[in-house]
């Protein structure tokens, strides 16, 4: 696979994940499939982000990571684990909680861009 295939698949995994835990948090009516295609597009992000760590970055199989995707990856754990759970559990502060979620994001896309460790 190309490096272009690993970046539209990690944009569009995105475009999924983010208004998948945006469905979830502010719909009542949020079903079993919107749950399993977010499930889907987190594991994709992941898949799309070592695709491009491998043909964007050129980073071979044992070679260690910069210290930007070790963050990169907490971010994803983050969202990935706490989105659905907060979707769950929250009362008050939907709103301000899909904020951050959207502020992590960007600092995920802040920390691929401009590689700052
Ligand atoms: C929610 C989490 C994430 C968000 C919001 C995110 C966002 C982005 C964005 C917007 C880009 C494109 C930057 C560009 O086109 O110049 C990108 C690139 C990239 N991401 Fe992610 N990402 C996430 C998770 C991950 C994870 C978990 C990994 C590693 C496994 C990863 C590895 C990469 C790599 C290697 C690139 C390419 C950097 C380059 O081309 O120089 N990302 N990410």
């Amino acid at each position: 696979m190309s490096e272009n295939f690993y970046r539209v698949l990690h944009y569009g995994a995105l475009f999924f994940f983010l208004s998948g835990l945006g469905i979830s948090l502010f719909t009542e009516n949020t079903n079993k499939a919107n749950k399993i295609i977010t499930g889907i597009a987190s594991l994709l992000i992941l898949v799309a982000g070592m695709g491009l760590i491998a043909k964007a970055l050129e980073i071979g199989h044992g070679s260690s990571w910069p210290a930007w995707i070790h963050a990169k990856l907490t971010i994803w754990a983050l969202l990935s684990i706490g989105g659905p759970v907060l979707a769950k559990r929250l009362g008050k502060g939907r709103v301000a909680a899909f904020y951050v979620i959207l502020i992590l994001a960007t600092t995920a896309a802040y920390l691929a861009v401009n590689k700052p460790f």
